[in-house]
């Protein structure tokens, strides 16, 4: 009886511990080079996804800044934070990001990030969206 507490309190420790070990993600390294591959075609300032939104991930400033209704990152909190909800698929597929529908509200047919680069994006956020 006593085992089976300890084995369900272990496994709820572990992803508390897996992000609270894995070392730090840098933005200029590591995010940045996921957003220019995959989001700069039509977040560059002046493409689709910009015109549409406003939203740039041209430099580190116009990412935070968000769109014209605000930020899409909150610094320590990915699951509060549009940007990861829209990559992470925990949105409509038709507003997910980058857009694959040609129905959706956003049309495109870009590859989704992998789960490595979701997982990229969304300790850089739970570490504090830092410009390192
Ligand atoms: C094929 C073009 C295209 C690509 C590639 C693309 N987007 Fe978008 N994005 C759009 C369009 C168009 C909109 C506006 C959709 C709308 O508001 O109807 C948009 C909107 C957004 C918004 C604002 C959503 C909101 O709720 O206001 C965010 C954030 C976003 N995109 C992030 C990204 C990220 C991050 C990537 C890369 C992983 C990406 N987009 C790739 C076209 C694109």
């Amino acid at each position: 009886m006593h085992n089976r507490i300890y084995s369900i309190i272990f496994v709820a420790a572990i992803p508390f511990f897996s992000i609270s070990c894995s070392k730090p993600v840098s933005f200029n390294k590591d995010v940045k080079p996921i957003l220019v591959a995959n989001c700069l075609i039509c977040h560059d300032g002046s493409g689709e996804g910009s015109a549409a939104s406003g939203f740039s991930v041209k430099t580190y400033n116009s990412l935070m800044q968000g769109t014209k209704y605000g930020s899409v990152i909150v610094p320590g909190s990915s699951v509060s934070s549009t940007l990861y909800r829209l990559i992470a698929h925990k949105v409509d597929p038709k507003i997910q990001m980058p857009p694959h529908h040609d129905e959706g509200l956003a049309k495109g047919r870009e590859d989704e990030l992998t789960p490595r680069q979701i997982t990229t994006i969304e300790m850089w956020i739970d570490q504090g969206a830092k410009n390192n």
